[in-house]
């Protein structure tokens, strides 16, 4: 099991959950929203509406985010990236993400 910690900063707020390791975050988020115990905007759960942007603890470590096609094409669409962006970007604080693309491969530090 791996641990999540999701940190909503406006709220000053932390929850801490475990999860399957290689599960999505999506399943998690979708399971914690649904029990009330986390305030995150989700629609399709599969990737492709773009509504469950977060950022990565790691953001800013300098290293390189490897995205999918189909992530790149959403946050193309609904998260600012630039529509000629490589797949390989450079992982920064300002970075979006989105949990239905996210595979849990390690502790993660997620911000809502
Ligand atoms: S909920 Fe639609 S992309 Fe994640």
């Amino acid at each position: 099991m791996y641990t999540l910690t999701f940190i909503n900063s406006q709220e000053s707020s932390r929850l801490e959950v475990t999860a399957e390791p290689d599960s999505m975050l999506i399943t998690s988020v979708r399971k914690l929203v649904n029990d009330g115990k986390l305030q995150l905007a989700w629609r399709c759960g599969q990737g492709t509406c773009g509504a469950c942007k977060v950022r990565l603890e790691h953001a800013g470590s300098g290293a390189m985010v490897m995205l999918g096609a189909k992530e790149k094409n959403v946050m193309a669409r609904h998260a600012g990236l630039a529509a000629d962006s490589p797949l390989s970007i450079p992982d920064t604080p300002a970075l979006i993400r989105l949990a239905c693309h996210i595979q849990i491969k390690s502790d993660l530090t997620i911000y809502v």
